[in-house]
């Protein structure tokens, strides 16, 4: 399959599927939009395809409103835009659809039945692996009545803000990402997150990635690290490296860059994980929380 999303490859003009009538409309926040009015459990033709596309690029955050879908149908939408990322925590993929990650807090006879603690510090989703994820789709399947929303943070403004001397120093350097770095504290708050197999070791060894990245379809220079996955600076001092990155969590997190979602019935959150990071802002243990996720591999940093 090509990596390119099917807006960019040739022959769309001729789709015959009729259109649907649906809005995009800006959130009154830094970034983010609404999407009212699509079904994606039914046909979605290429020009549809293609604004729902133009959109994310532009806005980085899409909410999806009302979608009554299948996990095989959130599969489908998601592969229009590339292949699809199998999580490396095999338990808490969904029976009979790998491609979709359980995130959940629920425990059915004491056992979870989902990634409980799924983004419980700032981070874009794979960037531990050598292609990370170029979008990911939250779908929403029960929600608490209290808490449980998930925050934004625009990497393109963060970057854009920085002083010229930090932009100048950080400019060529690069940075390593691991999967295993914050996990053994995971673990020691999450005991039901299991040791990793050396399979799974395999699928996640530490990568390097450059610590400002270049969105491969709009041109923009974006903040590509985390403090979820990313470990240290390479070729600098431990000390500066240390510095530098304290620096960057704190100017990629700003609130002034930040978009809160509060999570509404059926909602899909489509993210661009190549223009923002992500953080699940906690759900109170006595409240049931479970969604859906599926993940895109994008292209590799530049
Ligand atoms: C994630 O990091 O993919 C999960 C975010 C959330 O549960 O709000």
């Amino acid at each position: 399959m090509s990596a390119l999303p099917e807006t960019l490859q040739p022959g769309v003009a001729a789709d015959p599927t009729p259109s649907q009538a649906f809005d995009v409309r800006r959130f009154d926040a830094p970034f983010g939009a609404e999407v009212v009015g699509l079904d994606l459990s039914k046909p979605l033709n290429a020009a549809d395809f293609a604004t729902i596309h133009r959109a994310h690029l532009a806005h980085h955050v899409l909410v999806l409103r009302d979608q009554r879908i299948t996990p095989a149908e959130h599969v489908a939408f998601s592969r229009r835009f590339g292949p699809l990322q199998i999580h490396v925590q095999k338990k808490f993929q969904l029976a009979g659809t790998p491609e979709v990650l359980i995130v959940s807090n629920i425990k059915e006879n004491g056992e979870p039945i989902g990634l409980g603690d799924a983004g419980h510090y700032w981070h874009s989703d794979l960037s531990y692996k050598e292609r990370p994820s170029l979008g990911s789709l939250l779908h929403a399947q029960e929600l608490p009545n209290e808490g449980g929303d998930t925050l934004f943070a625009d990497q393109h403004a963060a970057y854009e803000a920085l002083p010229q001397s930090v932009k100048e120093r950080i400019a060529t350097l690069k940075a390593e990402h691991s999967y295993l770095a914050k996990y053994e504290e995971l673990r020691a708050r999450s005991p039901w997150r299991p040791a990793l197999t050396q399979a799974q070791l395999d699928e996640v060894k530490p990568v390097v990635h450059p610590v400002v990245r270049t969105h491969p379809e709009t041109g923009r220079k974006a903040l590509f690290v985390s403090e979820h996955f990313t470990t240290r600076i390479v070729g600098v001092p431990e000390n500066e490296s240390r510095a530098l990155l304290s620096l960057l969590f704190a100017a990629s997190t700003k609130p002034e860059f930040q978009l809160r979602h509060r999570w509404r019935p059926h909602d899909i959150v489509f993210w661009d994980n190549r223009s923002v990071v992500h953080l699940a802002a906690g759900t109170p243990d006595s409240e049931r929380r479970k969604l859906y996720r599926t993940t895109i591999e994008g292209d590799t940093p530049f």
